[in-house]
C-alpha cells in the first residue's frame, strides 16, 4: 500500500508507533497523547502487567518465543477497545505477519525510522534491552534494522524520520501528515 493511501479501517483509529529499538516510540508517544488528548497504551508495560515480570525477566527465565506470544496476545487484547488511543508497541511487533495485519487494521500505522548509528548513541547506556546484551552492539543493531526494515514499511501507512530531530518535531509532522 503507497504513503497516500492512509486510512483507519479498523473498529478504531488508534494512532500506532512502531520501529526499532531507541526509534523514540515512547517519548513521541507521550507528546502525541498530550497534544491530541489521547490515553497512551504501551504494549511492553502491557505485557510486563500480564506476565507480572519485567521483559528483561521474560526473556530470561522464558524466553523470547514466550515473549513474543504475549506480545501477540496483547495485540488482540486491544482489538477489544473501542475508544481511540496513541500506542506505542514493542520493536519487535511488526516481526509477526500475523500482527502486521492486525496493526494495520486498527489505525494509522506510523513506522518512526532510525539509523544504526543514531540508536548506537540512543541506546549506549541502556543495559535493559535484552536482544542487545553481549556481543557487539552495533552489529547486533546493523544486522537487526536490516533484517526488520522491510517488516516495518510493509507494516506501516506512513514513515517518519527521527534522526537529528527533536521528538516534538516528529510528533508535529506525525499530526501534520494524518491530519490531526
Ligand atoms: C524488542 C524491543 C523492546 C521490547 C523487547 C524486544 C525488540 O521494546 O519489546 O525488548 O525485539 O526490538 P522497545 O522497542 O520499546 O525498546
Amino acid at each position: 500500500m503507497g504513503e497516500n493511501d492512509i486510512r483507519n479501517d479498523g473498529p478504531c483509529g488508534h494512532i500506532i508507533l512502531i520501529g526499532f529499538m531507541g526509534a523514540g516510540k515512547s517519548t513521541v508517544g507521550r507528546i502525541l497523547s498530550r497534544k491530541l488528548s489521547l490515553p497512551l497504551l504501551d504494549t511492553d508495560a502491557m505485557i510486563e502487567e500480564k506476565a507480572q515480570m519485567p521483559i528483561s525477566r521474560i526473556f530470561a527465565r522464558k524466553g523470547e518465543n514466550a515473549f513474543r506470544e504475549t506480545e501477540s496476545q496483547v495485540l488482540k487484547d486491544l482489538l477489544q477497545r473501542r475508544e481511540p488511543a496513541v500506542i506505542s508497541t514493542g520493536g519487535g511487533m511488526p516481526m509477526r505477519e500475523e500482527n502486521r495485519q492486525l496493526l494495520r487494521s486498527m489505525g494509522t500505522v506510523v513506522y518512526l525510522r532510525v539509523e544504526p548509528q543514531t540508536v548506537i548513541k540512543r541506546l549506549a547506556s541502556d543495559r535493559s534491552r535484552p536482544l542487545l546484551q553481549g556481543g557487539d552492539r552495533q552489529e547486533k543493531i546493523t544486522e537487526l534494522l536490516k533484517q526488520r526494515e522491510p517488516l516495518y514499511a510493509d507494516a506501516a501507512h506512513i514513515s517518519v524520520d527521527t534522526d537529528s530531530r527533536r521528538p516534538e518535531k516528529v510528533a508535529d509532522e506525525i499530526r501534520k501528515r494524518i491530519n490531526l
